[in-house]
């Protein structure tokens, strides 16, 4: 562990970088944590170099815009620009990633990280989803999101419990390089947590997925741009909707 000062805050490093993620420790212990309402950031999972020729190559992608919908025969974004009266609430392009597309625009280029996070998240879970939907599951499903410099945000929200259980946040943006402020924060049992200054390119964030939380508004001074600046996660998450009755 290397900091346990804040409340509610566990930060541990990656040991490896095999085909899941490890940490000193325990992935039953870090679930459990996770479980009870600790954030957990494991810092230094994945290699900076990959996430930001990642990155760069979802900006060139220049993904189809859609509306929101269950479309996993390709990869597609949307846009929510939300006003809660005068104030901005909603604010980033979610890219939903195709990462089981072999011939898709981006899903091949995000797929070896889509799999290492989502191999970790089965740890952590004891879950079986894969990206790929069975009979008897739905699929995971693999998002990019960009909050943009110049007040990109996502206001306090709160998601099911089920099917995902435990949200990961992998950071594809440099703290003091690629955006200077606004990042997530969880209303844990144990006070507010703003993981910002913990949660830096590499490293994966994990919450349970009921709680309350909120992306707080990046660089709202500057200017507002959608060229690839700011502050991009790639998330995986459960399908929330339910199997569709067997038919025999
Ligand atoms: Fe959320």
């Amino acid at each position: 562990m290397i900091d346990s000062k804040v409340d509610g805050l566990m930060v541990v490093g990656a040991l490896s970088r095999s085909s899941s993620i490890d940490t000193s420790v325990p992935t039953h212990e870090v679930a459990a944590a996770v479980l009870a309402g600790t954030v957990v950031v494991v810092k230094n999972a994945f290699a900076r170099d990959e996430l930001r020729r990642l990155r760069a190559a979802i900006v060139a992608a220049d993904l189809p815009f859609r509306e929101p919908g269950f479309h996993e025969s390709e990869s597609w974004r949307n846009r929510r620009e939300v006003y809660a009266g005068t104030e901005l609430d909603i604010l980033y392009d979610s890219s939903f990633l195709a990462v089981e597309r072999p011939g898709d625009t981006i899903g091949p280029a995000a797929r070896s990280t889509a799999e290492r996070m989502a191999a970790y998240w089965r740890a952590l879970t004891g879950d079986p989803h894969t990206f790929v939907a069975e009979p008897n599951r739905r699929a995971l499903r693999c998002w990019a999101m960009q909050y943009p410099a110049g007040g990109g945000c996502f206001g306090w929200h709160q998601h099911k419990l089920e099917p995902t259980k435990i949200g990961l946040i992998l950071a594809l943006s440099e703290i003091g390089v690629d955006f200077r402020s606004g990042g997530s924060e969880f209303e844990t049992p144990f006070g507010v947590v703003d993981a910002t200054p913990y949660h830096d390119i590499g490293d994966v964030c994990l919450f349970r997925y009921d709680m309350r939380h909120r992306v707080a508004p990046v660089d709202p001074e500057r200017q507002r741009r959608w060229d690839g600046s700011g502050r991009w996660t790639v998330l995986i998450q459960g399908d929330p909707r339910p199997l569709e009755p067997v038919t025999v």
